[in-house]
């Protein structure tokens, strides 16, 4: 569509294809006019530039472009986080893992104090330190969201993709939440006998060839982020073998996983020897996260 230079705001806002939501946020974006402002200056007429900017947006999400992607951010448990196409949109759902999380690492150790992470060797921190790995963390979203929430906490997260790693240094720099980044295969990276008192992961999970990777946001995700090109459990299996080496007596592993995989990944966790082992169900009531914590 084109969008004629010079139509009021508000009239643009009326005519403009998407849903009223969708429409509001592409035209704060190409005027960079607060959602406030969009109604306080509706009778403005739009610049060129803004004409331009707001038809090629308007384009990419009638092709099907996520709108995280195309304004660049998408808000995660309270905070802002930039997204673009090396990293997974994180997804309400994945607020769950978060919270199960936050509720498991050991309480008051060093009751809000900062820890200086990223300056301190991993075996120089106070022994007492809570400890969380985020395997897989993609945008930073899990990592800085606890991070943020508990600044005693040492969280170190780790991805295979170097470009997601930038993008979740840059989320946990904008957010002010110390994590400890790493680039690895799963453990490969991490010193032998390193532990922690949570791992929690949101691994690929989709089966090679399912038809959802060809439909709505997923075409434009990182296809890495999404499909472990196996029986979609492969990943869950992997993380679930080597967590024990790398938990604390008792700590947890929470794993979030497809709508259909919890009786599978309770069997592996079992199997396995976890104990306490548990779903939980997200906002739409289907088991989203499993988990165990392992005893030794
Ligand atoms: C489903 S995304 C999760 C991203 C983020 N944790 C979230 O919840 O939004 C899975 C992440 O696992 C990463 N990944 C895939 N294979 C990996 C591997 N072998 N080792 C480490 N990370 C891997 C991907 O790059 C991706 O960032």
């Amino acid at each position: 569509m084109a969008i004629q230079p010079g139509t009021s705001i508000a009239a643009v806002q009326a005519g403009l294809p998407l849903d009223p939501l969708e429409n509001r946020i592409l035209l704060c974006h190409a005027t960079g006019l607060t959602r406030v402002q969009l109604i306080t200056q509706g009778d403005r007429p739009l610049t060129p530039d803004e004409a331009a900017r707001l038809d090629d947006l308007v384009a990419r999400r009638l092709r099907g472009e996520p709108i995280a992607y195309i304004v660049g951010r998408r808000e995660f448990f309270g905070l802002d986080f930039q997204v673009g196409p090396a990293v997974l949109i994180p997804r309400p759902d994945t607020e769950l893992i978060v919270e199960l999380a936050l509720e498991r690492l050991p309480q008051e150790r060093l009751p809000q104090e900062r820890l200086p992470q990223d300056r301190l060797p991993q075996d120089r921190l106070p022994q007492n330190t809570p400890r969380l790995l985020d395997m897989g963390t993609g945008s930073g979203a899990i990592a800085v969201a606890v991070a943020h929430t508990r600044p005693d906490t040492a969280v170190t997260a780790l991805d295979v993709s170097p470009d997601a790693l930038a993008v979740a240094q840059a989320n946990a720099a904008a957010n002010g939440a110390r994590v400890r980044f790493l680039h690895s295969s799963w453990f490969d990276a991490l010193a032998a006998g390193e532990m922690f008192d949570v791992i929690a992961s949101n691994p690929p999970y989709i089966a090679a060839g399912d038809d959802h990777l060809a439909q709505g946001d997923l075409r434009f995700e990182p296809v890495g982020a999404l499909t472990d090109h196996a029986d979609g459990l492969s990943a869950l299996r992997t993380i679930i073998a080597g967590s024990p080496r790398h938990l604390v007596p008792g700590g947890w592993l929470l794993l979030e996983h497809g709508y259909d995989q919890a009786e599978a990944v309770r069997a592996l966790l079992a199997d396995a020897g976890y104990t306490e082992v548990q779903s939980w169900c997200d906002l739409a009531g289907i088991e989203r996260v499993s988990g165990g914590r392992f005893a030794h």
